[in-house]
């Protein structure tokens, strides 16, 4: 399963792609604004020159012919930019007609795009239908409105997998570390998650523990 961190803070992508271990980047209008800029196109080709991985910009027109407008331009920012477009009607129209784009550049994929706001298999499923390369369903905001959002993800991928969709799960609103392992347990293909659920991650007092007994250890004969 892929790590992507969800933020639009060019200082957390640089401290995490540093690990080595970051794949891709979400980002959304929220954390945009969090980030203190309305600059998507340099935002976003600041994140694909670091981590030369999928970076989701996301539209923001609630009506097809701005989303496709709005994609048009997004497509040519980067060969790794996916076009995020919210599941709703307008959304999936824009969705069918983006998946039958040339690629933007020479070289580049055809555009890829990211659906977004997806809260039930059947939405997940009508974007797959629609053309969406990835579907992100978000689980955190299901267990805030008192749903099992895990369960959501794995009717996706279990769907996905019995009908051969060609569409990846991004399991997003990802709150803790447990989201992480129950999202790869459930067979995600990628966790997009905030920058304080990713450093959490590696945390363990153990580790810690372990560690300073060595150097402690160590310091008595070195
Ligand atoms: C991903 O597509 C989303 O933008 C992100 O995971 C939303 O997470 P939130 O519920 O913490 O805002």
């Amino acid at each position: 399963m892929q790590i992507w961190l969800d933020t639009a803070k060019i200082e957390e992508i640089k401290e995490i792609a540093a690990w080595g271990v970051l794949s891709g980047v979400t980002t959304n209008p929220t954390l945009m604004s969090r980030a203190g800029t309305a600059d998507r196109k340099a935002i976003t080709q600041q994140v694909a020159d670091l981590v030369h991985g999928p970076v989701s910009a996301e539209v923001v027109s609630v009506d097809a012919p701005g989303m496709l407008a709005e994609a048009r331009d997004i497509v040519t920012w980067s060969e790794h930019v996916l076009v995020k477009i919210p599941t709703i009607p307008e959304g999936l129209k824009a969705m069918r007609e983006i998946s039958r784009w040339e690629p933007a550049r020479a070289g580049w994929p055809a555009p890829r795009v990211n659906a977004t706001l997806i809260f039930s298999p059947n939405q997940a499923m009508l974007a797959a239908l629609a053309g969406a390369a990835y579907v992100s369903p978000f689980l955190g905001r299901l267990d805030d409105a008192g749903h099992d959002g895990m369960q959501v993800v794995r009717d996706i991928v279990e769907i996905f997998s019995i009908y051969g969709f060609d569409c990846q799960v991004i399991a997003a609103s990802i709150r803790t570390p447990l989201h992480v392992t129950q999202a790869a347990l459930a067979g995600a293909d990628i966790a997009t998650m905030p920058y304080d659920v990713l450093k959490k991650m590696i945390q363990h007092p153990l580790t810690d523990k372990g560690l300073k007994g060595f150097l402690d250890d160590w310091a008595k004969v070195a």
